[in-house]
């Protein structure tokens, strides 16, 4: 798939089957993650590969739409602040990071022909306790990733007139 279809396939998928993912896609969705550059190249994050089977009534903890527990993995990112590159005035990377790192994960899988949802609203006290997330390690987002059930929706987007200035503010 080119690159434009690409970011014109992916959509948030809010429904699932419950089909397997073959462990070669996983793998492959993982690999586009670790690809992902990242401040100074620090790679200050871990992915939690969570098998859904069985978990699903503790996973709903962290985010409670029965689609999230859908299809059989959920993915976690998360990010180690110690472990970020921080600039000068103190602003840390580790979420600019993380982000592009799940971006690259969903967009993997949408070329696999596979399913994803950014989640930003969920519990992060529920997800440390589920995930037995240690001190130092925030949990950023978490992705479904299995085979949609639902179709895409058209793009609201905003134009790019109201988005992009040119030479200053
Ligand atoms: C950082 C981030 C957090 C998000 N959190 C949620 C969420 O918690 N629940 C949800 O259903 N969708 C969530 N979304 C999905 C957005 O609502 C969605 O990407 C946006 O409406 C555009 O739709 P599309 O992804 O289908 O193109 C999130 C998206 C991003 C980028």
């Amino acid at each position: 798939m080119d690159f434009a279809k690409l970011i014109n396939t992916r959509y948030s998928v809010r429904a699932y089957r419950p089909d397997a993912v073959e462990d070669e896609k996983l793998q492959q969705v993982l690999e586009a993650a670790r690809l992902a550059p990242t401040a100074a190249n620090r790679q200050p994050f871990q992915l939690i590969v969570i098998r859904t089977a069985g978990r699903q009534e503790e996973l709903k903890r962290i985010y409670s739409r029965d689609w999230f527990v859908q299809p059989p993995l959920v993915i976690a990112i998360c990010g180690i602040p110690a472990q970020a590159w921080t600039r000068s005035d103190g602003k840390s990377y580790v979420d600019v990071d993380a982000a592009i790192v799940m971006d690259h994960l969903i967009l993997a899988a949408t070329e696999l022909g596979l399913g994803t949802c950014w989640i930003g609203a969920f519990d992060p006290h529920a997800a440390r306790e589920v995930l037995g997330l240690p001190e130092g390690v925030e949990p950023i987002a978490f992705t479904p990733l299995g085979y949609p059930a639902d179709e895409p929706r058209p793009k609201k987007r905003k134009p790019l007139a109201e988005l992009v200035r040119y030479e200053r503010w």
